[in-house]
């Protein structure tokens, strides 16, 4: 016994593994995803990190390094961050006060609009335009609707057009009856309300976004508020490259703006703000 001790003793020590878990700092993650996509992750990083570890561990990384190095190079690692980290919350009749202006507006101008969601997240904020506007009399076929965003599940999500109860709760039941067919418990968005909007998954940063076209009316709500100050600018000069005319028309969701941004002039009618290019 006491020679199995002895010999337990001179047993060469555990070889340390060549690889070590390094999962201690996700600064350059976080700073690369604000390079990306515009998005400051500041005081949620407790949440996210945990988030990021089981990512990085399920695309074989053992470190924060390691995963840095995979997303310089693969860019189906980077969208799939991109549709981790995105918040997409959204539901139907969203700031519905802006969409009753639109129609109010549409009929004033009394001409074929094209409208941009930008970000469309999964389809409700597009989807509500078109039947607000089918509500309001006019012939879907006569407007265009684009939806954009970065997430690529959003837009997959989107272009099926299924939703939950959760996110009709604003909805009546006559208007869910007319723009939904009930699949077991979920909603499916009619056809004719669809094939008003296209919908493409783009970077509002990137250049294709100004290959989307000029528009009328420019949704642009609830995603600024994820952008620090300098990356709001660029944002908002982004969208205004796309305005058809001096007289298209941005809404912004109610906490995007904290200022108004030098290119566009505020207006305030009917308890709706809404903003133009500056002249
Ligand atoms: C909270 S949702 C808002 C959706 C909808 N506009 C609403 O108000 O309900 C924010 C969306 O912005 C998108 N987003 C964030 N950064 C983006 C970028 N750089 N380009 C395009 N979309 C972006 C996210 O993927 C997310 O779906």
């Amino acid at each position: 016994m006491f020679s199995w001790f002895k010999s337990k003793k001179t047993l060469p020590a555990v070889e340390k593994p060549l690889y070590l878990e390094d999962f201690e700092d996700a600064t350059d993650i976080y700073h690369y995803f604000t390079h990306l996509t515009g998005i400051h992750f500041e005081q949620k990083e407790s949440i996210t990190t945990p988030k990021l570890i089981r990512f990085a561990k399920g695309h074989g990384c053992i470190s924060f390094g390691g995963l840095m190095d995979k997303l310089c190079v693969d860019a189906s690692v980077r969208e799939a961050l991109i549709n981790l980290l995105t918040v997409n919350e959204t539901y139907f009749f969203r700031e519905k006060g802006q969409l009753d202006f639109l129609v109010h507006h549409s009929k004033r101008v009394g001409k074929n609009l094209r409208i941009l969601c930008a970000p469309g997240s999964t389809g409700e904020e597009a989807y509500s335009i078109a039947i607000v506007l089918a509500e309001g009399g006019f012939n879907l076929l006569a407007v265009e609707i684009v939806s954009i965003d970065i997430n690529t599940e959003a837009i997959s999500r989107a272009s099926e057009g299924v939703y939950t109860a959760r996110a009709l709760h604003r909805l009546s039941q006559p208007l869910k009856d007319r723009y939904f067919v009930m699949e077991g418990n979920q909603y499916r968005i009619r056809d004719f309300i669809k094939r008003a909007v296209v919908f493409q998954s783009c970077n509002i940063f990137e250049a294709e976004f100004l290959e989307l076209g000029s528009f009328d009316v420019l949704f642009s709500r609830n995603m600024l508020i994820y952008f620090d100050q300098p990356t709001v600018e660029k944002a908002v000069d982004q969208l205004t490259r796309l305005a058809k005319t001096e007289d298209s028309i941005f809404f912004f969701g109610h906490a995007d703006l904290l200022i108004t941004p030098a290119q566009l002039q505020d207006h305030f009618e009917d308890g709706i703000k809404f903003y133009t290019l500056k002249q």
